[in-house]
């Protein structure tokens, strides 16, 4: 198991596949993108299968979430799934992207054993797109929702960060568009993760903001408290139900003290947190020949020395010096 001293299991698996993306969320990176790691550097395909394997068969993982950077630009994606779906006991897969390439690839995922994905896009207008990613690229991850849902990657997932004066007025439309095509809309507050380190807490949409403009439009109720669990999003039963939506109140009212996560990024890192601010090498020891049982034991000890939160709202917080596309959302 991956225990650490608050008692909190880690049985979630975030691997980021690559650093690199296609988009400039200005949350995320600086317009000309940012210094990518080196192929030397990256975990090989082999490798990550590897690391996995010992996640499942050692340590306890259930699931496997793949993000990036933008996971869809890594060549080998659809054959990692298709290796890791054969492991014992076989975990559960979902995919973060931003969808762009998902319309090509959706269906070869599905068919490799991808269970879900989770799309983010954060606004319905093509201009304010173009804004806030900085590429003009909207239609593309509209097709690519398409693709995911026609493949069955379901339920679809859709993550939305509002930033004030671009897209915080949107959260009624989003929903209504979310609810007629099916997708599980998911509002996530903007948190201290942009490379720029621009992130101001006094501009930040919060949840309470985001809660308030949905109920210009929908009757919301809390969804029982029993079934969040783990999960991140607190959720509200829309207009009575079934359909529900999600918001991840990750400054506001942090989850820490359910987290089951552990992460391993691009280069071997395993970080224990998004907000981490040390790291444990993997990748050194597999090189070196490390066996399965060693590098199992090298994981346990970064987790038994996993902090009890971040605690973003609090005036000591330090950034973490890897922006997001960097560590794996
Ligand atoms: N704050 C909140 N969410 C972020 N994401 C990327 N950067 C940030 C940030 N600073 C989101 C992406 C994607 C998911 C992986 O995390 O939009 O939906
Ligand atoms: Fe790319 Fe995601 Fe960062 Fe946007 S938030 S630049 S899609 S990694």
């Amino acid at each position: 198991m991956l225990i650490d001293t608050y008692g909190r299991v880690a049985t979630d698996l975030r691997v980021s596949l690559t650093d690199r993306c296609n988009l400039r969320c200005t949350y995320c990176m600086p317009e000309e993108g940012l210094r990518w790691l080196a192929k030397p550097e990256l975990l090989t395909d082999d490798e990550i299968v590897r690391l996995i394997d010992i996640a499942v068969r050692l340590l306890g993982v259930e699931e496997v979430r793949f993000t990036g950077g933008e996971p869809l630009l890594r060549p080998g994606l659809v054959g990692i799934v298709e290796r890791v779906a054969a492991l014992g006991p076989r975990p559960r897969m979902s995919l973060t992207t931003n969808g762009i390439g998902l319309g090509r690839t959706a269906a070869a995922l599905k068919a490799a054993g991808l269970d879900r994905v989770n799309v983010s896009l954060d606004t319905l207008r093509p201009d304010v797109f173009k804004t806030l990613t900085r590429r003009d690229r909207h239609k593309d991850v509209l097709e690519g929702l398409l693709a995911a849902r026609a493949a069955d990657l379901a339920p679809v997932k859709v993550n939305t960060v509002l930033m004030p004066g671009l897209n915080e007025d949107e959260a009624p439309d989003l929903l209504a568009w979310a609810i007629e095509h099916d997708y599980e809309l998911r509002f996530i507050e903007q948190m201290p993760l942009d490379a720029q380190h621009g992130w101001k807490r006094e501009g930040m949409v919060t949840a309470g903001d985001i809660l308030a403009s949905l109920r210009t439009r929908f009757d919301l109720t809390p969804e029982d408290a029993g079934e969040r669990g783990s999960a991140p999003a607190e959720r509200w039963l829309v207009d009575g139900g079934p359909y529900r939506v999600g918001v991840i109140a990750s400054v506001t009212r942090p989850f820490c003290a359910a987290c089951d996560r552990t992460r391993l990024t691009a280069d071997g890192q395993i970080r224990t947190c998004l907000f981490a601010t040390e790291e444990t090498d993997l990748r050194g020891a597999l090189r070196s020949g490390a066996p399965d049982e060693e590098i199992a034991r090298l994981w346990q000890v970064a987790m038994w020395g996993k902090k009890a939160g971040a605690g973003l709202d609090d005036p000591s917080f330090v950034q973490p010096d890897r922006p997001m596309s960097a560590i794996g959302g």
